[in-house]
């Protein structure tokens, strides 16, 4: 069922690889139009590159954690595609560590990219969409975001950082920009979970795909993990007429991981 998204001009933070890559061809071939931004400007146009056979997408260097490049973004995002009606905030970072021993470096970074990174991108894009209408802002969570692990207080605080934001900017900018979360689970084939699984495998040993499926065994419901294109379904749905009524919401993709 393509043209689900035919008419939408979306912008993707952190578009050049893992879950975002996913979403900016999930929005291709549902007829959007895409710009994707990303820190990593020479990922990004490779992306870009060679994603140009399903659709019209461009690729614009931007680190979101600096309020020039994300009001420089919004400008040239909307001079390329006319306007802006569909934001995904899902630039992200993963960082690690027992609260007694995480620097502080990591926790400003952390922040700044997870949490500062996604608002200043909803204050570049805020106005203009809201005065476009019909719009939608899509705000990559996680579960950790709701549930805690070891190792992930500061990951996990600014994810549900997400998440208060989310909520407070669904009523602020109702009824013309819808805003809701995504909580990915645990993602099996891209993206920053899979890295640490890889990293692992190297000192104990069996491939990342072990131990990723030794995690999904005893930790989640469903007994598997998720795809990118599983969070990328559920972000065309989002940005898709079909979610019409959904504002405020956080929808989990984790196979039963967390189930609020
Ligand atoms: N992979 C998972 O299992 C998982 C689970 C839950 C949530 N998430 C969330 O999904 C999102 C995407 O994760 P992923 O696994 O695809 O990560 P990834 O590391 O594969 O990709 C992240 C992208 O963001 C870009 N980026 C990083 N810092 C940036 C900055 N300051 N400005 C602009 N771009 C920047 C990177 O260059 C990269 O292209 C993140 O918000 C992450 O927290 C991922």
């Amino acid at each position: 069922m393509a043209g689900r998204l035919t008419g939408r001009r979306a912008v993707v933070t952190g578009g050049a690889a893992g879950i975002g890559r996913a979403i900016a061809a999930a929005y291709l071939r549902e007829g959007a139009a895409v710009v994707i931004a990303d820190i990593n400007a020479a990922a990004a146009e490779q992306a870009a590159g060679e994603l140009s056979g399903m659709g019209e997408i461009s690729a614009i260097g931007c680190d979101v954690t600096k309020s020039d490049q994300t009001r420089a973004l919004a400008v040239e995002a909307i001079r390329r595609l006319g306007s802006v009606n569909v934001l995904v905030n899902n630039a992200g970072l993963s960082g690690r560590g027992l609260i007694t021993e995480i620097s502080e470096d990591t926790i400003d970074a952390l922040l700044a990219v997870n949490l500062k990174g996604v608002l200043l991108c909803a204050q570049a894009f805020a106005q203009a969409m809201y005065d476009e209408g019909n719009a939608v802002m899509i705000n990559m969570s996680s579960q950790a975001g709701k549930r805690g692990w070891p190792e992930l207080s500061v990951y996990g605080a600014t994810k549900a950082g997400v998440l208060g934001m989310n909520r407070a900017l669904a009523v602020e900018l109702a009824p013309r920009v819808r805003v809701n979360a995504i909580c990915p689970g645990y993602i099996s084939d891209v993206g920053m979970a899979w890295r640490g699984w890889e990293g692992r495998s190297n000192n104990e040993g069996g491939t990342a795909a072990d131990i990723g499926g030794r995690f999904a065994a005893e930790n989640i419901p469903l007994q598997r993990l998720q795809s990118a294109d599983d969070i990328a379904n559920t972000a065309v749905f989002l940005a898709s007429d079909d979610a019409s009524e959904i504002t405020g919401d956080a929808i989990n993709v984790g196979g039963g991981v967390v189930t609020d």
